[in-house]
């Protein structure tokens, strides 16, 4: 039985969001009482040790055998996630937890945020065949990196967390059911709970540009759905590996980059 139990969520979010202010509170009166060059020492000793930690873990992540297709570009969920710092990052299909790991190492470096990671485990049209019943695997592979605290396993599948869900969310990974009305039923169930600045990743959307007779499947609606988006003027980014990821902002024609001029206070 799927639970979502979005208040607990809500507060460990908030709980979690207060914990980085106060840490960010510290640095700063750290950084008025010790004299500028140490606290600068200080601080980038401290990042190395994060970016060093976070480099084990990844190490020790990419010699688990997650029997995914997506490859070296787990590193760029990692990289994004370093980036842009989200507090709550959202992805459908999990299976092994490739993705999952790579997401959730970089949250514990960033020291905040959580992943919650949404999938059934159950036999599904788009389980990989080693990958079917993964929920103890994925527990194992999430425990191995100790990213228990980053990293929620939702048991459901999307629609039925959707039905529950609430948080706004900075990053949304949709990775679950490749058909058309599958893919476009996970946009539909989330988009509009997404962040200003926040990113949508999409997996596997370059199938029809370079079709692979071992892997074609006449359900794959990823490519479509991605390229109805970008016609309606979202703004699409695609990374041509691992079967492609396409980076979208949901906001059609893209964020604004500057406060428009309102009439009280209009531009002469
Ligand atoms: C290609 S795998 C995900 C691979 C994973 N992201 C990785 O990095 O290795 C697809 C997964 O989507 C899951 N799935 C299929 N339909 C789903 C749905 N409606 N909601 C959530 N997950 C779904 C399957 O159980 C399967 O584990």
């Amino acid at each position: 039985m799927p639970t979502v139990d979005t208040e607990r969520q809500t507060f460990g979010v908030v709980a979690r969001s207060r914990a980085a202010t106060v840490t960010a509170a510290l640095t700063a009166a750290a950084k008025r009482i010790v004299p500028t060059p140490l606290a600068v020492k200080l601080l980038a000793a401290r990042d190395g040790m994060v970016a060093l930690r976070g480099d084990l873990l990844r190490a020790r992540a990419a010699a688990i055998p997650f029997y995914s297709g997506l490859g070296d570009s787990a590193n760029l969920l990692y990289g994004l996630v370093r980036s842009m710092k989200p507090q709550v990052c959202v992805e459908i299909g999990s299976a092994r937890g490739r993705s999952t790991c790579f997401i959730g190492i970089a949250l514990k470096e960033n020291g905040h945020g959580t992943l919650f990671a949404i999938d059934p485990h159950t036999t599904t049209s788009w389980n990989d065949e080693p990958n079917v019943d993964t929920y103890s695997i994925i527990r194992r592979n999430v425990a191995r990196l100790g990213i228990e605290k980053q990293v929620k396993l939702i048991r459901a599948t999307s629609q039925q967390a959707a039905a529950h869900w609430q948080l706004p969310i900075d990053l949304l990974f949709i990775d679950g059911d490749h058909a058309y009305e599958g893919v476009k039923r996970d946009w539909d169930s989330f988009q509009h709970l997404m962040n200003p600045f926040g990113l949508v990743v999409f997996h596997d959307t370059i199938w029809d540009l370079r079709p692979d007779p071992n892997w074609f499947r006449a359900d794959m609606g990823v490519p479509r759905f991605v390229e109805e988006l970008r016609e309606q003027g979202y703004p699409v980014i695609t990374v041509d590996h691992d079967c492609g990821v396409s980076l979208v902002q949901p906001t059609i024609g893209g964020q604004a980059l500057r406060a428009r001029p309102n009439r009280s206070n209009a531009w002469s």
